[in-house]
């Protein structure tokens, strides 16, 4: 039996693919590179001492999908293929659309014609939009500000209707707050296409003197310091609530949801400042008006993924700068073509 990963070739997919292997797990990787290069697919078996099936392939492509299923006993699906650039998605929204929706509905038809019913989904925290409190719980109102965050609540919405036609049906959505980090062996890591938007790769375009200053996007939040706080979480850790989602998928039906965050934020500054420790760099910041569409605090309350899943992050936000830095020094024009 095995585990399918589709986007298992990206940032959090590699990740859980580690970890995957590393469990004992079968594992069956798809990817079309999109945002993401082969050679990774080397990296996680050097890092594993482990072998694993992989598909070049498109979710959009139901032929493809369904040569996967035939040739594989696939026994679960953990789903991260997706775009995720939120300034692209509202500029370009159908390709969102099409890109995020349509392929994972043919990815979920394909996985009810080859009665597999067990999927783990990559959420986000951004379906809790701009929330009135913090911390965040499952049982907040969603909404979505930008059409990746609606691809992201429409997919949940999707994966509910469906556990509600069949009792058969388990889904588990597991709402992401701030991966950062690299695997500790510095082999696999961050490396976003193009001009990075999250603030982890750009501050190391900085601390690696690419860049000369980090931009902050405001200093007038209410918060301690005035910049935006986030619930910043190492992609390890993240990679391997995967792994007790799946566990839990597996012993249940219906659809659940899951907070997977360290359950404190960070403000801008902090994370700056512990990069500045991890690199042993001074980072220059130049203050900004505020980022539109950014909120100003953002944290979990991941008790529900303790309690239920038995899982909680463990490594801390200098483990994550820390790695972050190995990953670049190791890489410093990230993953050759
Ligand atoms: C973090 C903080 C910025 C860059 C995004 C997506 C979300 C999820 C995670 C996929 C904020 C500040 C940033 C910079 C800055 N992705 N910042 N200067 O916006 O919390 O979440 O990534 O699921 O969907 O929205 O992450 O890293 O962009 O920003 O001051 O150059 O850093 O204002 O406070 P964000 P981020």
């Amino acid at each position: 039996m095995s585990v399918l990963v589709s986007g298992g070739v990206g940032f959090i997919g590699s990740h859980t693919v580690v970890e995957l292997l590393n469990a004992g797990y079968d594992v069956v990787v798809f990817d079309n590179f999109y945002n993401s290069k082969p050679c990774v697919i080397d990296r996680i078996k050097t890092i594993t001492g482990k072998d694993f099936k992989f598909y070049n392939a498109d979710m959009l492509n139901p032929a493809a999908l369904d040569v996967i299923f035939e040739e594989n006993d696939i026994d679960a699906v953990i789903h991260f293929a997706g775009y995720k650039a939120v300034g692209e998605s509202v500029s370009q929204p159908l390709k969102y659309y099409h890109n995020n929706i349509t392929g994972t509905l043919i990815l979920l038809e394909k996985m009810a014609k080859h009665n597999v019913k067990t999927i783990v989904f990559s959420s986000s925290a951004t379906v809790y939009g701009d929330p009135e409190s913090v911390p965040m719980r499952e049982d907040f109102p969603t909404s979505a500000t930008n059409p990746y965050g609606q691809t992201k609540l429409m997919i949940e919405q999707i994966l509910k209707d469906l556990t509600v036609s069949d009792a058969e049906w388990s889904a588990s959505c597991l709402r992401y707050f701030n991966p950062i980090g690299a695997h500790k062996s510095g082999l696999i890591g961050e490396d976003p296409m193009g001009i990075p938007n999250n603030i982890m790769p750009r501050i190391q375009k900085v601390a690696a003197g690419e860049w000369d200053a980090i931009t902050v996007y405001g200093t007038d939040y209410d918060t301690p310091d005035g910049t935006g706080v986030r619930d910043y979480i190492h992609v390890t850790d993240l990679a391997k609530a995967h792994i007790a989602a799946l566990k839990r998928a597996k012993a249940v039906t219906g659809w659940e949801t899951y907070n997977i965050g360290c359950g404190r934020g960070y403000s801008v500054y902090e994370i700056i400042d512990a990069y500045e420790r991890a690199s042993g760099t001074s980072i220059n910041r130049v203050v900004t008006p505020r980022r539109p569409g950014d909120i100003a605090v953002s944290y979990a309350d991941p008790t529900r993924a303790k309690e239920i899943l038995g899982w909680e992050a463990e490594l801390t936000l200098d483990d994550m700068c820390r790695d972050a830095y190995n990953f670049r020094i190791k890489n410093p024009r990230g993953y050759e073509d």
